[in-house]
């Protein structure tokens, strides 16, 4: 029944005595159910949730399983390509073969590293990190994959708060996210929009988006332009396997495994889409206190980084090369120079963009002293590692005075780069 104000009122007809009048008949002694029924409702909810969770864990353990073999199998699979390579002379018409071969297998390897993830049997590494330290550098690589047809907008945020994160992960969520975007303006000019935000999340916006608790959270949102979609595919494209792209084309892992990552992460994605209005989606990650904590050091000595932002500048173009593409390796997040000028207007631009700087002593336009000078009246608190070559007469006080927290003699390994990148400012 409808009241006069317009709400419903559920009647229990099992309950209700029914008078008649005339040939009408009436109503005339009711029992308000409202909340019996809205409790119903809610248990229902309940119900399709669990079921949904079951499905999902009967899948992630069959997928995990699965994968887990299939990992040893690919191995032994791309061992034996390698070793069939390196037994061929250069132009041996297998060659190509083989290399077509190695390809898919690593194909195949990346599609084992999602179920991994969906399954959650793949080893995390969590820590407190930048979310937009980590968005840039998988833009950067969408960008690289994306056809010229398709922009990618994206500002930095003003505030990049901590979240406690897997880096590897969150990079993941991006790069699925970007993927289905472009995958969806294909054909067409499209633009995926990438913001972040600090947010906070009161028990009235949390109701809005099924999985948040209100809190402080990090949101990223990706908005493309795309084709959309209408209600029933939203409903069902967290499901793994769910697809519409044809065979061969989309596992339909994708977004289970962005709702993964994310549900472990103790956050939320939300979507709404329209057919042909293109799609939002936007990922909330609780924001964390916790300082970063020290990873151990790897087996060769290395300092491990975890999505770091260094600024390197060096004069010598190869040691910009191969020191940055060994710190990348190493975990972290590396922008390079070889002019200290062009390195002091990249600092000036954004100064909380980066957490360590490591700089050459001696260099034409301006040596790393004076480029630590400059950098710490930017920053006072960031951290500087000044590097040595020999024969460079430094005044290691006057350079302590500056607050250059490490001084490491060239040639430096990368073990000892890293340990001096990560060793403790004195003092804090
Ligand atoms: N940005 C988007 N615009 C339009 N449709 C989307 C978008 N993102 C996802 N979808 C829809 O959701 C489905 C599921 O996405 P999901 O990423 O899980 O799998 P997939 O992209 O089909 O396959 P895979 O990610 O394994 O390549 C897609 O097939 C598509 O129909
Ligand atoms: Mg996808």
């Amino acid at each position: 029944l409808t009241r006069c104000d317009g709400t419903t009122v559920w009647v229990d007809l099992n309950a209700t005595a029914i008078t008649w009048r005339g040939s009408a008949a009436f109503l005339c002694v009711t029992q308000d159910i409202t909340g019996r029924k809205k409790a119903e409702e809610e248990r229902d909810a309940l119900a399709r949730q669990l079921h949904h969770a079951q499905k999902m864990e009967a899948i992630g353990t069959l997928a995990g399983g699965i994968a887990h073999d299939f990992n040893n199998i690919l191995t032994a699979i791309m061992g034996n390509l390698e070793i069939g390579r390196m037994e061929l002379q250069p132009g041996h018409p297998a060659l190509e073969i083989l290399d077509e071969t190695l390809k898919a297998a690593h194909r195949a390897k990346s599609l084992v590293r999602q179920i991994l993830v969906f399954a959650r049997r793949r080893e995390e590494n969590r820590s407190s990190i930048r979310l937009w330290g980590v968005a840039r550098e998988a833009l950067d690589l969408l960008r690289a994959s994306f056809p010229a047809s398709i922009e990618i907008r994206s500002r930095p945020p003003l505030s990049d708060p901590l979240v406690l994160a897997d880096a590897a992960q969150i990079h993941q969520i991006i790069v699925n996210l970007g993927a289905n975007a472009a995958h969806a303006m294909e054909g067409r000019q499209g633009c995926l929009e990438v913001m972040e935000s600090e947010v906070e999340v009161d028990v009235e916006s949390a109701r809005a988006v099924a999985g948040l608790r209100p809190g402080r959270y990090a949101k990223l949102v990706m908005s493309d332009n795309g084709c959309g979609m209408d209600a029933a595919t939203v409903d069902r494209i967290f499901e793994p396997f769910f697809t519409t792209k044809p065979p061969g084309k989309g596992t339909g892992l994708g977004l289970a495994v962005v709702h993964g990552i994310i549900e472990n992460h103790g956050g939320a994605i939300s979507v709404s889409s329209r057919p042909g209005l293109g799609s939002v989606f936007c990922v909330y990650l609780p924001v964390t206190e916790k300082p970063a904590e020290e990873a151990a050091p790897t087996q060769d000595g290395i300092a491990p980084g975890r999505g770091e932002e260094v600024l390197f500048v060096d004069d010598e173009k190869s040691l910009v090369n191969s020191t940055g593409t060994l710190l990348r390796r190493a975990g972290y997040s590396v922008t390079a120079f070889w002019d200290p000028t062009e390195a002091l207007a990249c600092f000036r631009a954004d100064p909380s963009r980066f957490n360590i700087v490591v700089t050459d002593l001696t260099m034409p336009k301006m040596t790393g002293l004076a480029l630590a000078e400059e950098i710490k009246k930017a920053r006072p608190d960031i951290r500087i590692v000044l590097c040595t070559g020999f024969g460079g007469n430094l005044d290691e006080e006057k350079a302590r005075e500056i607050g250059v927290h490490a001084i490491l003699d060239k040639p430096y390994s990368v073990a000892g780069l890293t340990q001096a990148m990560r060793r403790p400012v004195p003092g804090s």
